[in-house]
């Protein structure tokens, strides 16, 4: 059994190469190029498993991609641009990578993976334009609401976009070319190692610096959070199971049923940490953030059986011992 992780050094490549190794007999590849998935000790740690190969390179460098070998069982397409960061400072750039890697990977895909499933992580943030267009999606939020960018001049939506075209080249190529593949969307992952731009490491770090008075901006604001570890075992299962092996092509949200406002995980992660501020000060949420955001996850349930195990207590448990040992790594 082969399979190839790409951004196999990034949040979920790491966790969900974690899962493969103790989970399956799968010899893995991973490809980065580390513009932001971090060489550490925890990627040294997997660099000395026999089973484990890393190539370096570029995804959107196509004469490269004669290193990645064929005859993949199993191919996990996760590198790409995140980081809302970098939809506002780099949108050309998020355009450019995401669906240039994609679209080299397809291709290299169709030609030298005859027996291949491939899997494409898209994103919420591909149906969050119609709920600011039209701010009436039903909550819990299906499979299949309207993919829609609010507006093409607010480079927050390139990524959205990179997604929603996303999912139509892995339908159409999977339908022309005859291949096995799954969509993905994940909701709000969390756990070790995800990097500092999320509201759970924030908190977290803020919390470690005793940030008093503590600022919540949009306290109601609700939310739900699925830990990596579920996460991960979603996407392997997705992909073993043969339930997702037909044409056309399955899109499933990945996510939690449990919501929480940001007021109330800021209130756990003080009890947690056995701290907290003397004085919260509620601020009003960055304009466009809407009220509630909740997948509908029925879908999966009804395809391969699955179903968050890791409640967010203890996730949040989990995340915030590894984010005070580890923030000088961030
Ligand atoms: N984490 C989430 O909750 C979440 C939510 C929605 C969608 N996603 C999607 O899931 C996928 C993985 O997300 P993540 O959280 O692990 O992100 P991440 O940024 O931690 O990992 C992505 C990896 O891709 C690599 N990469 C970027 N451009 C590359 C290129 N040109 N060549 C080779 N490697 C490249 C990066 O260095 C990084 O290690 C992404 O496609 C992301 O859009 C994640």
């Amino acid at each position: 059994m082969k399979t190839l992780i790409t951004g196999g050094a990034g949040f979920i490549g790491y966790h969900l190469t974690n899962y493969l190794l103790k989970n399956t007999k799968a010899d893995l590849v991973l490809i980065d190029n580390f513009t932001r998935g971090k060489w550490d000790a925890a990627l040294d740690a997997l660099r000395t498993n026999p089973r484990v190969t890393f190539i370096e390179l570029d995804l959107t460098d196509q004469d490269s991609y004669s290193k990645l070998g064929s005859g993949y069982n199993h191919v996990y397409h996760l590198a790409a641009i995140n980081g809302t960061k970098n939809f506002y400072e780099i949108p050309h750039e998020v355009l450019r990578i995401n669906m240039q890697t994609l679209e080299f990977m397809l291709e290299w895909f169709r030609k030298n993976n005859n027996k291949g499933k491939f899997l494409f992580t898209s994103s919420n943030e591909a149906y969050a334009g119609a709920l600011e267009a039209f701010n009436q999606l039903p909550i819990p939020t299906p499979e299949n609401v309207p993919l829609v960018i609010s507006d093409t001049y607010n480079p927050r939506w390139t990524y959205a976009a990179s997604k929603l075209i996303g999912e139509l080249f892995v339908i159409n190529y999977a339908a022309q070319y005859k291949f096995k593949a799954v969509i993905v969307r994940p909701h709000n992952f969390y756990g070790p190692r995800a990097g500092k731009d999320h509201v759970i490491p924030e908190f977290s770090l803020r919390i470690k610096r005793r940030e008093d008075p503590f600022i919540i901006s949009g306290a109601d604001n609700t939310r739900s959070f699925c830990y990596i570890d579920d996460a991960v075992r979603a996407m392997a299962e997705l992909m073993k199971s043969k339930t997702t092996n037909n044409l056309p092509i399955e899109t499933v949200h990945i996510g939690a049923r449990e919501e929480i406002s940001m007021e109330n995980l800021a209130k756990k992660l003080f009890v947690i940490s056995g701290w907290k501020p003397k004085k919260i000060v509620i601020k009003q949420a960055p304009e466009g953030s809407v009220l509630r955001r909740l997948p509908d996850i029925s879908k999966i349930e009804k395809l391969i059986g699955w179903k968050p195990e890791i409640d967010l207590d203890d996730g949040l448990k989990r995340t915030y011992k590894w984010y005070i040992s580890n923030y000088k790594l961030l």
